[in-house]
């Protein structure tokens, strides 16, 4: 096996481009149990912006908003509305990281810049990846602070989490004809390789269709799947939402918990919305999945949905929209061996995600 170029020790955050941080911060705080950990903004004496950094478990969102109208985050919220900017990757090293992946065609954008304060320094840089989108390489080996120099922290406050672990991937969705350039952007240029292809015969309906490849970094930690969208009848739901992003973006969010059952009937207490599964689904589930530790009634009540492969089997759900456009949503996941990610699942779920897209009159 060829040495990993890109050694990446995990997802360090995820920061969003929002247009009211203040109120996203509450909305990720008290429906989806995320501690506010720290904040940037005027009080710390940053001028042109205002960070939440929330955390649940190992996952962590900064949610960004703008003080001013000629800014980078104005126009990519007029852009795109509510969505991701960056995927940091914590490394070891962000100059090697930067040096590797530029040296391998990487368009820097940020180039490699340190920051320190009382608590030490870090060193972040970062590169384009599909869209406006990018990944953040953070190095904050000799950092000990809460989150970044700039950031106060949030102290005397305990938000109720909901059980949220770990992120498990980020899917991308990019335009028709570009999911092998990208996989070939995480190969080639990142060092990723590909655990799995899903072609349209896959995952498809009588209206739509799409293609998927899931490219993993070399210890497995990270994993990206990449869709496009695939001629159907209708429109696709991937077209949709790059009609409603203007262009490619990160799709939906997949985030850990131990606990599916206690997570999911958490959130729907808190007035997360599901995709609704119709009941058939649930009809010769039992068949196709054989037995699990889960009673299959409690499983329908929340609407959980199950899928096996040869490891082992996992649960997962599927969010709504977060956001008015029909773009990022959110996957809550359990796993049980199974390293797959539910294709057995894409086509009772696009039938249901077909009803809510003709029920925005999209179809
Ligand atoms: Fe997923």
């Amino acid at each position: 096996m060829t040495e990993d170029f890109l050694p990446i020790l995990g997802y360090d955050h995820i920061e969003f481009y929002v247009g009211n941080a203040r109120q996203a911060a509450h909305f990720y705080d008290k429906v989806f149990g995320f501690q506010p950990v720290a904040c940037a903004g005027l009080h710390t004496g940053v001028r042109d912006r205002a960070s939440y950094v929330m955390q649940q478990g190992n996952i962590r969102f900064v949610l960004t908003s703008a003080l001013t109208p000629d800014s980078e985050i104005t126009r990519h919220c007029a852009l795109h509305g509510d969505g991701v900017k960056a995927i940091a990757l914590n490394v070891e090293n962000v100059e090697t990281a930067i040096a590797a992946t530029k040296e391998r065609g990487a368009t820097v954008v940020e180039p490699p810049a340190e920051q320190t304060d009382d608590h030490g320094t870090i060193i972040t840089a970062a590169i384009k990846t599909y869209g406006d989108t990018i990944h953040r390489f953070v190095e904050r080996k000799n950092y000990k602070g809460v989150f970044a120099p700039g950031f106060a922290p949030i102290t005397g406050y305990d938000a109720q989490g909901v059980g949220l672990a770990a992120i498990d991937h980020i899917v991308g969705n990019v335009e028709l004809g570009m999911m092998n350039h990208y996989a070939k952007f995480y190969a080639e240029t990142m060092g990723f390789s590909q655990l799995l292809h899903f072609t349209d015969d896959d995952i498809s309906t009588q209206y739509s269709a799409l293609m998927s490849k899931v490219m993993q970094n070399g210890t497995g930690k990270v994993k990206f799947p990449i869709n496009e969208p695939a001629e159907g009848k209708k429109k696709s739901q991937i077209e949709e939402y790059l009609d409603f992003y203007y262009g490619a973006g990160v799709q939906h969010i997949a985030m850990n918990t131990g606990d599916i059952r206690k997570t999911v009937s958490e959130l729907r207490d808190r007035g997360v919305d599901f995709l609704r599964v119709p009941d058939t689904y649930y009809e010769d589930l039992k068949d196709r999945v054989g037995p699990i530790d889960e009673d299959f009634a409690s499983l329908q009540e929340l609407g959980i949905l199950v899928d096996r492969d040869e490891d082992g089997y996992l649960l997962q759900i599927f969010s709504q929209p977060v956001q008015d456009r029909p773009t990022l949503f959110y996957e809550i996941i359990e796993r049980h061996g199974s390293r797959g990610f539910g294709v057995g699942n894409f086509k009772a779920l696009f039938v249901s995600l077909e009803r809510e897209q003709e029920r925005r009159g999209n179809l």
